[in-house]
C-alpha cells in the first residue's frame, strides 16, 4: 500500500499518454496522493479532466495559468513530491531533462525537484533505438534516474519493437518498490518457496492441489520491496513472474527439492509457503493409461518432505514453515515446528471461507518454537506477508 504517499505524475504527449489514466487510478486505490502535470501535446492526446477526475486534484498543464492557490507551483509541486513518475515519456521529454532544458511546467519541475524521479518512456521503436535518445537515457541513468524500461511489441503505428509503454502492473511495481521506506532486508538473501507441485501419473494426468502461489508470491515480492535478495522456487501457478527476483520454475516435488537444496547454501532465511505433494504415484506410465476398467487402482509413494530435510541442516538460517490443516490446527502445527526444526510456522486453516488456498486474503496463527501464539486476523496475503518478514526481523 502506497498509504499517504505523494506522487507527482507527468504526462507528455504520445498515444500511451491514455495509459497514465491506469496508473493514477491504481496509486489512487493504493491510497497514494497523486498531482499530475501535462504537456500541452499530452493535452492533445487526452484531457485534464480525466486526470482531475482520477486524482482529485487540479490538473496543471500551462506554466503561467492564475494559481489555484497562491503558491509557485513548480516548486511547490517539487517539494511535495516523495516520487515523481513521468508516464509515457517522449524523446523530446527525455532530451529535454538529459540536457537541463526546462522550458514548460513538467520540465521545469523535475529539474527543481529532489525526489527520485521514475521515467517510462513509450515511442516509436526506430526513435528509442536512435543513439542520441539512447544516449539521453544513459546520461538520465548515470545522474541517478530511474527507468521502467519499455517493452516489446506492436506499436500503435504498426511497428513492432521496444518503445511501447511498459505494463501498468511493472511502472506501479517500481513505484512500490522506490517508495517502501523499510529497506531493513538489504544484505540478506530470502528463498521463498510457492505454488503447488505437480506429479505426473501419465502423459496427460497428474496429482496436484489447490495452492495458487499467491502466498509465496506476496512474500517474495515484499522481501524484495525491503530489499532483499529474493530466490523464489515456484511450482507452476498462473502469477506474473515477480521482477528483480531470480525465479526457478519446477514442476514436482522432487524438482523442488533439487532446487531447494541447490540455492539453500546461498540463503539466511527460508520461507516454505508452497505445497508440495505429499506423495507421487509408484509408477510413471509413459503411454496414457486407458479406460478399460471400472476401477482404477493407483500405488502412491511417499514424498521426499523438503522442509523436514533443511531442519536438519538448519544452522544458524531462519526457517519458516506453512501449515495447511483442515483440523487440529494448533496441534498439528505445533508438531511440525519441533519435528521439522523451524523457527516458527505459519498455520492457516484451509476450510475456512475465502482464505487460504486461492484467496486473496488469509487469516492465520504464527506459532513460535516455545508454543506462543499469534493471532493474525483476516487481511491481505501481501499484508500478513509483511508481518511475516517483521517477525522474521525479530529473529535476526
Ligand atoms: O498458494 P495459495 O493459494 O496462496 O495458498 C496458500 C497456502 C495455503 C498454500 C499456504 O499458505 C500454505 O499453507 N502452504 C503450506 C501447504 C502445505 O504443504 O502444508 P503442510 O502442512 O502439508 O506442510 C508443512 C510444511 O512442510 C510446509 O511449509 C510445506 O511447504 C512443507 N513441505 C510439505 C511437504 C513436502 N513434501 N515438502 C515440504 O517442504
Amino acid at each position: 500500500m502506497l498509504n499517504g504517499k505523494k506522487v507527482v505524475m507527468g504526462i507528455c504527449g504520445g498515444i500511451a499518454a491514455y495509459k497514465a489514466a491506469d496508473v493514477v487510478s491504481r496509486l489512487k486505490k493504493q491510497g497514494a496522493e497523486v498531482d499530475v502535470i501535462m504537456t500541452r501535446s499530452a493535452a492533445n492526446f487526452i484531457t485534464p479532466l480525466t486526470f482531475q477526475s482520477l486524482s482529485g486534484n487540479h490538473v496543471v498543464v500551462d506554466m503561467f495559468e492564475k494559481p489555484v492557490s497562491w503558491e509557485i507551483k513548480h516548486i511547490s509541486l517539487a517539494k511535495k513530491a516523495d516520487i515523481f513518475v513521468i508516464v509515457s515519456a517522449t524523446a523530446d521529454m527525455i532530451g529535454k531533462i538529459a540536457n537541463g532544458i526546462a522550458d514548460d511546467m513538467l520540465s521545469t519541475t523535475v529539474m527543481a525537484t529532489k525526489a527520485p524521479v521514475l521515467i517510462a518512456p513509450a515511442m516509436n521503436t526506430n526513435m528509442y533505438e536512435n543513439p542520441i535518445v539512447q544516449n539521453n537515457i544513459d546520461k538520465l541513468k548515470k545522474y541517478g534516474y530511474l527507468f521502467t524500461e519499455p517493452a516489446y511489441g506492436r506499436l500503435a503505428c504498426g511497428d513492432v519493437g521496444y518503445g511501447k509503454l511498459a505494463a501498468v502492473d511493472d511502472i506501479i511495481d517500481d513505484i512500490s518498490v522506490i517508495l517502501n521506506d523499510k529497506k531493513d532486508y538489504k544484505g540478506l538473501t530470502v528463498m521463498v518457496t510457492a505454488g503447488p507441485t505437480i506429479e505426473a501419473i501419465d502423459p496427460v494426468r497428474y496429482i496436484t492441489n489447490h495452492s495458487s502461489g499467491k502466498m509465496g508470491y506476496a512474500i517474495a515480492k515484499c522481501a524484495r520491496n525491503r530489499g532483499a535478495e529474493v530466490i523464489l522456487i515456484s511450482g507452476p501457478t498462473s502469477l506474473k513472474p515477480l521482477r528483480n527476483v531470480k525465479v526457478v520454475n519446477v514442476l514436482s516435488n522432487h524438482d523442488m527439492y533439487d532446487a531447494v537444496m541447490n540455492n539453500f547454501d546461498d540463503c539466511d532465511i527460508v520461507v516454505k509457503a508452497a505445497a508440495p505433494a505429499d506423495y507421487r504415484p509408484l509408477k510413471y506410465s509413459s503411454q496414457k493409461i486407458k479406460k478399460d476398467d471400472d476401477n482404477l487402482v493407483l500405488y502412491l509413494e511417499k514424498n521426499i518432505d523438503i522442509l523436514k530435510e533443511l531442519g536438519e541442516r538448519k544452522g544458524d538460517k531462519i526457517l519458516v514453515g506453512f501449515a495447511a490443516e483442515s483440523q487440529d490446527l494448533i496441534k498439528n502445527a505445533k508438531d511440525k515446528v519441533l519435528k521439522k526444526n523451524l523457527d516458527f510456522i505459519v498455520a492457516n486453516n484451509i476450510m475456512s471461507k475465502d482464505t487460504g488456498f486461492k484467496s486473496d486474503d488469509n487469516a492465520v496463527c504464527i506459532i513460535d518454537r516455545d508454543g506462543g501464539i499469534d493471532n493474525i486476523p483476516r487481511m491481505s496475503k501481501i499484508e500478513l506477508a509483511d508481518i511475516i518478514l517483521d517477525k522474521i526481523k525479530s529473529l535476526k
